[in-house]
């Protein structure tokens, strides 16, 4: 059996996990005192493209194939090349999931990342390649300080920078709606506050824009992901996805290159939908689908299903 869940903290003496999880990592010290972070390692090529079949398509991946992201993909295809992508979405909380191999681990520690960005799904245009430009949130649960933690909203821009980068002046909490945009030349994210629903004709609280520099960026897909990354420090696992209940991208936009005429704008229809599967938490961890003719992605937590 694989070994992949991290469960900082735990005592598995007299724990049930401690037979789903035969070999434990040894895990170093955290400090309380540093904020957490995740290691946001690069997108891996697709292992078995899906066929797509119409506007409505659940994931067409292996129900065996592990897979640390899940969400949706469009593709560029042949066609013009990927020049923006953006979606509003509200952070959800991270909590403790209370199923599955991983629940009730109250010194535990479980995150979730939500993110959009630029050949940032599936290494559309080659691994090798390695180029790619995405932003979003981390939500974080650490039952040793007090569980739920701060959200960090990030950019990040390979290859150049490995592990993503925070905003200056720009902070958000679980319940804020955030939009986040991306093009070849930006990351701009706004804060529309808590709840509200809907972005449209609402100024937002807070906004930042960090320029970017997105030369050989080859636009091959536009994606709105969840992924379950390892914690920065320990690369080899995946950190126990929390329980997030769901994230809904809304408004989700493409804007595709269009010869002088600027951009053509799309949603997310006919793309490309994965899930979050990784056996030693549970095999399948999020159901995602693209619903409303791709004006959205939504992706639930699920546990095994
Ligand atoms: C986790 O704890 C909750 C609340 O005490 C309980 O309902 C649930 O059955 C527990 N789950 C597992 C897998 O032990
Ligand atoms: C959001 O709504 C809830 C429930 O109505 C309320 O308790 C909370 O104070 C509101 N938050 C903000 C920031 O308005
Ligand atoms: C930080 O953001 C606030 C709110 O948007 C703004 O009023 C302030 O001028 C900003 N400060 C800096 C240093 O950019
Ligand atoms: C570009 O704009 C011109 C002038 O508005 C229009 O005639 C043409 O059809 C457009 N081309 C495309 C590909 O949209």
């Amino acid at each position: 059996m694989k070994t992949n869940v991290l469960l900082a903290g735990i005592s598995l003496a007299t724990s049930a996990l401690a037979t789903a999880i035969p070999v434990f990592p040894t895990l170093p010290v955290r400090s309380n005192t540093r904020p957490i972070r995740l290691l946001h390692t690069a997108p891996k090529p697709h292992q078995s493209p899906p066929q797509f079949q119409g506007a409505r398509i659940f994931s067409q991946a292996s129900e065996t194939e592990e897979s640390t992201i899940g969400g949706a993909a469009l593709s560029s295809g042949t066609g013009p090349k990927v020049t923006s992508v953006s979606a509003a979405f509200v952070i959800p909380h991270a909590r403790m999931p209370t199923t599955g191999p991983t629940a009730n681990n109250t010194a535990g520690m479980y995150a979730a990342s939500f993110h959009i960005g630029i050949d940032s799904f599936s290494a559309a245009c080659g691994a090798s390649k390695n180029r790619f430009l995405r932003a979003g949130v981390d939500v974080f649960w650490d039952g040793t300080i007090g569980g739920e933690q701060n959200p960090w909203v990030w950019y990040q821009s390979s290859p150049t920078d490995e592990d993503g980068l925070g905003f200056a002046n720009f902070s958000a909490v679980a319940g804020d709606l955030v939009r986040f945009s991306v093009t070849g030349t930006e990351v701009k994210v706004e804060n529309f506050g808590a709840n509200v629903t809907c972005v449209k004709g609402l100024e937002p609280k807070q906004s930042v824009v960090q320029k970017i520099d997105g030369e050989g960026l080859c636009g091959g897909e536009a994606a709105w992901a969840v992924e379950d990354f390892p914690l920065a420090g320990l690369p080899n696992f995946p950190v126990a996805l929390a329980d997030f209940g769901g994230v809904v991208f809304k408004e989700v936009e493409v804007g595709f290159e269009n010869g002088k005429n600027g951009t053509v704008s799309k949603n997310a229809e006919g793309a490309e939908v994965r899930d979050v599967r990784l056996a030693a938490q549970g095999g399948r961890l999020t159901a995602c689908e693209v619903v409303e003719g791709g004006k959205k992605v939504k992706c639930d937590r699920v546990v095994g299903e």
